[in-house]
């Protein structure tokens, strides 16, 4: 192993985290050399000479063997890690966004570089499952991959179940400990585990899809009546990623779904991630650890750099799949659908509805829907009505008429009309 200059770019919850570890480590063989910023005016924790606000300072040094990219803007991260590559630098990054929506470029890059980029980080902070996937499971046909891909979500919900705190002050904690992305939105509506997912894809299946194709629903429009639901038949919620091959198409969506009581992911509770994966000899794994927070995702960061002083890069083994294995959104999964108002769903866009109750104030149905209607279906996004799956094992009742339910629902939204007027 030889010694590694890093330079690197970012010094917020990551890059601290990194540089806590490094100091700390015992027989890590390295130095960060220079680290390149944003805000001239912050206060920092290490003598202003260490730091530089021009990205060529680092970028250009050949004294710098690794960048180690840890911002939290994705343009920008492209721009730095491509002319890294190019410049003859390793990289390792923990940009999901910028890894996820470049892929294709960035495995082309590699070829053409020599270079790797490795992003361990990025996928479930500290659990290593890109190695894994590439090492250990690179010469083994996958089933599925799924679970808690994301830590602050997983952190308000065991907030919200645990403490009854409400959504909003669950949210602040989150951010407070440093759990919640710059720009929280990308957690709450399931974009940041959808990233993470889509990058998982091509290490378990071989496939590259782009996040746009992945069809993704947060946590945010979940309402008081959505979790006594769940409390009632003894269910706690969880943002799921998943993924599932059957013969030679992969199904793959992040939504809120509801955990049984002796579910595997039911105790994966806070920060922490887990993922649960299905190999055709291996059967069923589970690993769980720290999906986010500086010193765990720092600790994965680490790892990658110390890979790099022996060369290693991902071989991306299961892309013997491409051509062989398509992704697909025709599949059909059950969903709990509420909403305060009728004419906010269509009916006539689910497969078949299994179960409904009408009320006033809030109503629901459950019953199955394709994927691809989730992901078109601008009802589904209305702030109005949450989604939440059920687990593929669920026993859902018998189908119910479509058209007797539609008349149900006219007279309902007949009843609110009224109900309206008379409250004016
Ligand atoms: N937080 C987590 O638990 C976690 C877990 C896994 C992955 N990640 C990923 O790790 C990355 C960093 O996240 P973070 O939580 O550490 O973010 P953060 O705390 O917001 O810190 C971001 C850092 O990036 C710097 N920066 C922003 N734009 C820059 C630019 N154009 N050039 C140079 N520096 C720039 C900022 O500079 P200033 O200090 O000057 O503002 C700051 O130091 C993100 O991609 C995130 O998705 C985070």
């Amino acid at each position: 192993m030889r010694a590694i200059k890093i330079g690197l770019f970012g010094f917020g919850c990551v890059g601290q985290g990194l540089y806590q570890t490094i100091n700390n480590s015992k027989n890590f063989e390295g130095e960060i050399v220079r680290i390149c910023v944003k805000d001239r005016h912050k206060v920092r924790s290490l003598p202003e000479s260490v730091f530089t606000y021009t990205k060529e300072d680092i970028l250009n040094d050949p004294s710098i063997d690794v960048i180690v990219e840890l911002i939290d803007n994705a343009e920008a991260a492209l721009e730095i890690v491509t002319t890294a590559l190019k410049n003859g630098k390793s990289v390792v990054t923990a940009n999901k966004k910028m890894v996820a929506e470049n892929l294709e470029y960035l495995i082309d890059l590699q070829e053409k570089t020599g270079k790797g980029i490795l992003y361990e980080g990025a996928v479930c902070g500290s659990i290593p499952i890109i190695r894994t996937l590439e090492e250990y499971f690179g010469h083994e046909p996958l089933n599925e991959i799924k679970g808690i891909f994301n830590g602050s979500t997983n952190y308000i919900l065991t907030k919200i179940f645990d403490e009854h705190l409400d959504y909003t002050q669950a949210l602040e904690e989150a951010k407070e400990k440093g759990f919640a992305e710059s720009d929280p939105t990308l957690d709450v509506k399931g974009f940041d585990p959808k990233f993470k997912l889509s990058i998982l894809l091509t290490h378990a299946f071989g496939i590259n899809v782009s996040p746009e194709k992945i069809a993704n629903l947060g946590i945010d429009h979940l309402q008081p009546s959505d979790l006594e639901f769940a409390r009632k038949h003894g269910y706690r919620i969880k943002l799921i990623a998943q993924a599932s091959r059957k013969n030679d198409e992969v199904f793959a969506c992040v939504l809120p779904q509801f955990i049984k009581e002796n579910h595997n992911l039911r105790n994966v509770n806070n920060e922490f991630n887990a993922v649960t994966l299905n190999g055709e000899f291996c059967d069923d794994q589970l690993f769980i650890g720290k999906g986010a927070g500086s010193l765990p995702t720092g600790a994965a960061v680490l790892s990658d750099i110390s890979a790099l002083s022996y060369d290693y890069k991902y071989e991306y083994k299961k892309h013997y799949n491409q051509g062989k294995v398509h992704f697909s959104s025709e599949n059909a999964v059950t969903v709990y659908v509420s909403f305060e108002k009728p004419e906010h769903i269509d009916l006539n866009e689910f497969e078949a509805v299994s179960e409904k109750f009408f009320c006033f104030d809030r109503s629901y149905v459950i019953g199955k829907i394709k994927l691809s209607k989730l992901l078109q279906s601008k009802w589904v996004y209305n702030s109005k009505i949450s989604v939440v799956q059920f687990d593929n094992d669920t026993e859902i009742s018998e189908e119910l008429d479509l058209s007797a339910l539609e008349t149900e629902i006219l007279e309902l939204r007949k009843g609110q009309k009224l109900r309206e007027k008379i409250s004016v």
